[in-house]
Order: structure tokens, then sequence, then C-alpha cells
């Protein structure tokens, strides 16, 4: 319970979704192939709710996009406002109740760890639980994928997936979700580039590149599909160290793709000299995040070396 601007206790609600990162398979995805992600609860979306019959409307507070607004002054295709109201249309919702929400976020923005889908999966768990219409995983999945589709163009819904669901998924487009089992943890250490890339454009652009040379972008997303399979296998049977091989052919198959850029090749390389045992971009590339796989022990110094590099932040993360 939270305390109103009366002094009235009012009910409250909270609900929190963590990043994420894809380990292998991004792009290849699109075109059906499996790929791998885990969530990354050390960043986070948390999103609160507050009843607010003092003042009508529903206002969102997202101090971190500057946003302080009454719903029905957004367009209705804005990030924040997309997901409510797809919400109270699945929901039958048509007049819903005055609200406060606040909506706060360590996620970087637009870098590959699924900011975008981690709000919209927070705001529908806190919005049903605070109208009372809790939903199941799958239909939580359900409406932030609608959401994803509005701002992403195609989107595979493995970032909605695996946040939703906070566990390792073997993501295959339009099938039964798959979690699986991490048979002993590793350690990833994540380098973000600071550089703003939508996904939407590289997404794009290797739809452009696989219509003018499909059998060649067939076979490099076969390939990637291979070490997807072959790293699920020996995530789950506890031999996380061969990931380090198979990070670095995956991202010379995503060079091929044209997804990679100097500063992520740059990190990339940094990782592997400090003693990294592979690394590879995560997510849609030409800036965002890079991740690495490491022994623990060196995680504190390929991180060091990534900073020396050019890498704006990173996070160290154990993968369970
Ligand atoms: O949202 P990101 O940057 O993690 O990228 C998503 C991964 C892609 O495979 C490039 C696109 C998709 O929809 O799966």
């Amino acid at each position: 319970m939270g305390r109103g601007r009366s002094g009235d206790l009012l009910p409250l609600v909270n609900s929190s979704a963590p990043g994420k990162i894809i380990l292998f398979g991004e792009h290849a995805v699109v075109y059906n192939r499996p790929a791998l992600a885990v969530p990354v609860t050390q960043v986070h979306v948390d999103v609160e709710v507050l009843d607010s019959s003092s003042r009508p409307g529903i206002w969102v507070n997202a101090p971190g996009i500057n946003l302080n607004a009454e719903l029905n002054s957004l367009p209705t295709d804005h990030p924040i406002a997309s997901v409510m109201l797809k919400l109270f249309q699945s929901l039958g919702i048509f007049q819903p109740p005055p609200m406060d929400i606040s909506i706060t976020s360590t996620i970087p923005v637009a870098s590959g760890l699924g900011s975008g889908a981690a709000v919209s999966v927070a705001l529908i768990r806190a919005l049903t639980l605070y109208l009372e219409q809790p939903l199941t995983n799958v239909q939580v999945n359900e409406i932030a994928f609608e959401v994803e589709k509005l701002h992403h163009g195609t989107p595979s819904g493995i970032d909605n997936t695996v946040i939703t669901f906070n566990k390792p998924v073997y993501f295959i487009k339009g099938q039964p979700i798959e979690t699986f089992k991490v048979g002993k943890p590793f350690t990833i250490v994540i380098g973000d580039t600071g550089i703003f890339a939508p996904t939407k454009e590289s997404v794009m652009d290797v739809r452009l590149l696989w219509l003018r040379d499909t059998n060649n972008f067939e076979h490099i997303f076969n390939e990637i599909a291979q070490i997807s399979l072959i790293a699920r296998r020996s995530i789950e049977s506890g031999k996380p160290e061969l990931l380090g091989e198979f990070m670095d052919h995956n991202h010379e198959l995503l060079k091929q793709l044209t997804v990679s850029s100097l500063e992520l090749d740059t990190l990339v390389q940094a990782a592997r000299s400090a003693g990294a045992l592979g690394a590879k971009l995560s997510g849609s590339g030409r800036g965002g995040n890079m991740i690495s796989l490491v022994e623990k022990e060196t995680a504190e110094s390929v991180s060091n070396a990534l900073l020396s590099a050019g890498a704006k932040r990173t996070i160290i993360t154990e993968i369970t």
C-alpha cells in the first residue's frame, strides 16, 4: 500500500522485468533459425501503479525518457502509450480507472539489452495486477510481441519471450516456447559501445542483402543455426567453456551479414586479448553491446580491458 496526496492509504502494485542478451543466433532467428537468449537481472525496468482517484486520467511518469504526461495526450504509437492501449484492448477495457504509473529503468535504450520489451512486460504485469486481471506468461508474451511488432517491423519475438519467461530460451520463431537448463554456471562480460543502433534498420539491411544474395545468406543462417544447436547442448551438459569458440565463429558470420562495426570489432578483439574465451556482438549490431565468455577470475580484467578499448560501460553477469 502507498500513501496518496491526501494522506489516504492507496493500493499500490509493482512489477519488474530484466534485461536480456542474445548468446547466439541473432538475425538468423528472423529467418526461422534457432537462437539462444538469457535474462540479465543486473539491469531491469520497474513499474509502480498507484490509485490516482484525486485527479482524473492515467498519468505516466518515466524520468529516464523525460516523460510526465497523461495517456490521452500521447500519440497512440508512443512506445509506452501503445503498450497500455494494446493491453486495454485485449482485456476489453474501454474506460480504464484513473491511475499514476511510474516507470524507471536501468537498461540502456536501443543497445541490444531488450529495454523496449522489458518496459512492455513490466508495464503489462503491473497494470494487470492493478486491474486484478492477471494474465499467464503466454498471454503477457503475446501482448508484448504485438507491441514489438508496432515498433520493430518484423521482430522474431525473442526479446519479449526471454524477458517474459525470465529463463534461458532456445527460441524458434512461431514455435512453442522452449526454456532450458544451465548445466554449469558461466560468466559473461557485456561491453556497451554506447552507440545507438535501431534494430529495425539492421534487420531491414539484412533483408535487402538476403533478397539480393539469397543462397549465400541462407548458407550463413544455416551455419548460425548449427552453432545455436551445439551451444545449447554444451550449456545443458555443463560444458560452457566450449562456447568461446562458437562465439568467435558466430561473430565472423555476423560480420558477413554486415551487422558488426569498427567499435564492436575493437571491443571483441580487446576482450579476446585480455583472456576471454570468445566474444561476439550481441543483438542487432552496428552499435549496442558485445558479449564475451570469461573465466570468473578474469572477469574484472576483461571488463577493464573493454573500458580501456572504449566501452561506455560493462556488466559482469553470471548465467545460471
Ligand atoms: O533487440 P536486439 O538489438 O537485441 O536485436 C534483436 C535480434 C534480431 O535478431 C536482430 C532481431 C529479432 O527480431 O530477432
